[in-house]
């Protein structure tokens, strides 16, 4: 596949890999509301890339046309190599099994424990496990997270950080090859947000994950980007490394790290 990228920027890690999303001319309206106009973007297999990009600029929109969750109104979408936007549902969903998604909101289910929470993907979508093997692989998430004795408390018993590590053990539990993270620690204090941040990290490496984070935490930026692209009018407007972009003459783009 062509892996050519026509942003100029410096990329930490030249070499050429897989592309597990590449992203060519993408455009995304609502009404007249021109939300992503040309926008490329391609991620690398083992990559942490992050998408900044100021409020409203459409770095949901993005990560929902990447899951299918959006239809663009045109371009492609490759993510393994499959064209998101012409796949049929049954497609999508085996598509969409090796692709975790940590919502800003986390979206844990209020009435089910942490164990149901995290259990729900499996009883989806791994049907073949029995009882036993479905306790060993929450028991291993919420280990993984520091968690393990959460595993009977309900979400409205845990704090803002506990609920992010409780949402990414969760999406962590079908072994996803990419992760999409929308604002992983937007709302989170300082300290928690390092923490989230340097667990991010930690699993990625555990798992050998692939990942885009939306974020504008700059923090958490410096700490898990290997290459940043920044959002601007709908398209890539800028792409580096964090010191690359930090010291960008264009001030829309080093005004982030201001
Ligand atoms: N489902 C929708 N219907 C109409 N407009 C939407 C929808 N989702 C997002 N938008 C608009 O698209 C723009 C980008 O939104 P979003 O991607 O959520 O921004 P952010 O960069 O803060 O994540 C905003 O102007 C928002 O109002
Ligand atoms: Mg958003």
């Amino acid at each position: 596949m062509e892996t050519e990228n026509t942003i100029q920027g410096t990329i930490r890690n030249p070499k050429r890999t897989e592309n597990v999303i590449e992203i060519r001319g993408l455009h995304m309206s609502f009404g007249s509301n021109r939300v992503l106009k040309d926008f490329n973007f391609v991620l690398h297999k083992g990559e942490n890339v992050v998408v900044l990009g100021k409020s409203g600029s459409g770095k949901s929109v993005l990560i929902k046309c990447i899951i299918g969750l959006l239809s663009p109104d045109s371009g492609s979408i490759y993510v393994f190599g499959r064209n998101i936007p012409e796949l049929s549902q049954a497609e999508l969903d085996s598509i969409r099994i090796r692709v975790g998604f940590l919502f800003q909101s986390n979206a844990l289910y209020d009435s089910m424990t942490v164990r149901e929470n995290l259990e729900f993907p499996l009883r989806r979508h791994r049907l073949n496990l029995n009882k036993e093997q479905v306790n060993e692989l929450v028991m291993e998430m919420l280990e993984n997270v520091g968690l393990p004795y959460t595993v009977n408390m309900m979400p409205s018993e845990l704090s803002g950080g506990m609920k992010k590590r409780i949402a990414l053990a969760r999406t962590l539990i079908l072994k996803p090859d990419i992760i999409l993270y929308d604002e992983p620690t937007t709302g989170l204090d300082p300290i928690t947000g390092r923490e989230i941040s340097e667990l991010m990290l930690q699993l990625q490496k555990k798992y050998n994950t692939s990942s885009i984070i939306i974020s504008h935490d700059m923090k958490c930026v410096e700490f898990i980007a290997d290459r940043i692209v920044v959002l601007i009018n709908g398209t890539a407007y800028a792409e580096g490394d964090f010191e690359n972009l930090r010291l960008h003459k264009d001030p829309l783009v080093h005004s982030f790290f201001d």
